[in-house]
């Protein structure tokens, strides 16, 4: 999809040719300037049309107006954005990909979007337009490489979407961010839709290298020899019922100055997750292609810091494997030596997650010694039931930190909800013969989970996870600006943490 920004100056009735001419109302129905200017010069058809519908100018409300007389438009597009104070980046977000879906709907090709600043609105208006645009952009995802057949059913006609703003420059400014942002969410949801026969421990690190070292960040991968000269028992446990080789990749982008520490992103990549030996039934192996959600998020997020060359020093650490059962595979009742030393008791090779994530979290604390740790990770069934697909879990030893992604969170729409570690869970996974085991009792899941891999932290550390197994995929079309299954959940929140708390 091109996107460009024009003045208003620079649109003439000429310029203007074909296309779809989208303006705004804000609650109540009062049209903004340019859709007044719109309905005086079709005489008058959007007053027509507003009397005859229920448009009232509630955000996401549209009214269409086909081949309108007296503009070249081929049709107005009334905008509803709801109370002029209430708009805010993630409303804009959802316009511009709502009107961009009602435009694919149309079959329409070219559009121009001039929707004002309404009176008593706390957006800026280059805001206004960057925003707009990124939604509409977020919207034009498809992951349609493996149609063959019906393809005009799939396409989507919309190619150039032109903004109409005051403040070209401005806007121009705050869309190259969001840009870089939207880059790196096609990434990860690309990384995440690719069917697992094609995406692979050795294929995702290759691509991640491909794409990333482009933009200057600095990548190296890890294989299974040199893993087991250094000692990850846990990583290497899970990979060895598999045909495909275990990797571990270590993306450094250093966009600040050498001396400060980094900090530190870790990802779950399982390639796929049959559970292995302990393995899942039919309908709960289906999707697990996406339990490299975590991994996919990493790497989307240090595209999208990259290309807009973030000040800020990022290293990102994925452990990719297949979980497979074969004769070779690990089992329960194995005992596990981690990298970090430290034993672990398999009683369910299906908990597999937190045994990539325990090594990449220690060689990543060692080598890096970050002054603070993300880890993000499909990692378990219990955080699905209980926060559903509108929160991830967050659970952490830092309670400054936690506020920081809270609000990133808010402001983005990929919101977070603190869960409890505590001593009691942490008794939950002792193990009979071993310094721990891979997992706790019946109930709560999601923490036992987070408690097994705060085993891995190391003093001083400051750390976070983030089990995102409900957030990282969606089967219906839910929400504006997420499209069927893999959402690229999480790109924009650590882009968004990084800007407000760790760049300079
Ligand atoms: N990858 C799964 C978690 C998952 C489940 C992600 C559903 C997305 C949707 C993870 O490896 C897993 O299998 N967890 C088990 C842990 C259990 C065996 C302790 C689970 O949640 O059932
Ligand atoms: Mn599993
Ligand atoms: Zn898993």
């Amino acid at each position: 999809m091109q996107i460009s920004f024009v003045a208003p100056a620079d649109v003439t009735a000429k310029s203007e040719g074909g296309g779809a001419w989208v303006v705004g109302a804000v609650e109540g129905g009062t049209l903004l300037p340019a859709a007044a200017r719109a309905d005086k010069a079709s005489g008058g058809a959007l007053t027509r049309a507003l009397k005859f519908s229920r448009f009232t100018g509630k955000a996401g409300q549209m009214l269409e107006v086909l081949a309108p007389a007296g503009v070249p438009a081929s049709r107005l597009l009334l905008a509803g954005l709801g109370k002029a104070e209430s708009l805010d980046e993630k409303g804009l977000e959802t316009l511009g990909a709502q009107i961009a879906g009602r435009l694919y709907g149309a079959g329409e090709s070219a559009a121009s979007l001039e929707i004002d600043v309404p009176k008593n609105a706390k957006v800026k208006k280059a805001e206004l337009a960057a925003h707009l645009a990124f939604g509409a952009k977020l919207k034009s995802y498809a992951f349609d490489k493996y149609r063959t057949r019906n393809l005009d059913e799939y396409v989507k006609k919309l190619k150039s979407v032109r903004i109409v703003t005051p403040d070209v420059a401005s806007a121009k400014k705050a869309h190259a961010g969001l840009d870089a942002v939207a880059g790196g969410i096609f990434f990860a949801r690309d990384l995440v839709n690719e069917p697992p026969n094609v995406l692979y421990p050795a294929e995702f690190a290759r691509r991640a290298k491909a794409q990333l070292s482009r933009l200057g960040v600095k990548v190296e991968i890890l294989g299974e020899a040199e893993m087991k000269k250094q000692g990850f028992g846990a990583l290497l446990g899970v990979g060895q019922g598999s045909a495909r080789e275990s990797q571990l990749v270590v993306m450094q982008w250093n966009g600040a100055k050498k001396s400060a520490k980094p900090f530190a992103l870790v990802g779950k990549g399982v390639c796929f997750d049959s559970g292995g030996l302990s393995i899942k039934v039919g309908a709960g192996m289906q999707g697990m292609k996406g339990d490299m959600a975590g991994a996919a998020c990493v790497v989307g997020t240090l595209q999208a810091l990259a290309s807009r060359k973030a000040r800020v020093n990022v290293v990102g650490v994925i452990g990719l494997v297949e979980n497979m059962p074969d004769g070779g595979a690990f089992r329960p009742d194995d005992v596990l030596t981690s990298l970090s030393g430290q034993t672990i008791e398999v009683l369910n090779t299906d908990a597999e997650g937190r045994l990539v994530l325990a090594d990449a979290l220690t060689y990543t604390q060692r080598r890096f010694k970050p002054k603070a740790l993300i880890d993000l990770a499909t990692l378990t069934g219990a955080i699905v039931q209980t926060l559903g697909f509108e929160h991830a879990g967050i659970f952490s030893n830092d309670e400054e930190l936690v506020r920081r992604v809270q609000s990133a969170g808010r402001t983005t729409g990929e919101r977070v909800w603190q869960l409890p570690l505590d001593p009691f869970y942490d008794k939950m996974i002792r193990s009979k013969i071993a310094d721990m085991k891979n997992i706790g009792g019946a109930n709560s899941g999601a923490i036992t989970a987070a408690q097994f891999l705060q085993r891995f932290i190391e003093k001083g550390t400051v750390w976070a996870h983030l089990d995102i197994a409900g957030v990282a995929w969606q089967d219906g079309e839910q929400k504006p600006t997420i499209p069927s299954w893999g959402t690229g959940w999480g790109v924009r929140l650590l882009n968004r943490l990084m800007k407000e708390n760790y760049e300079n």
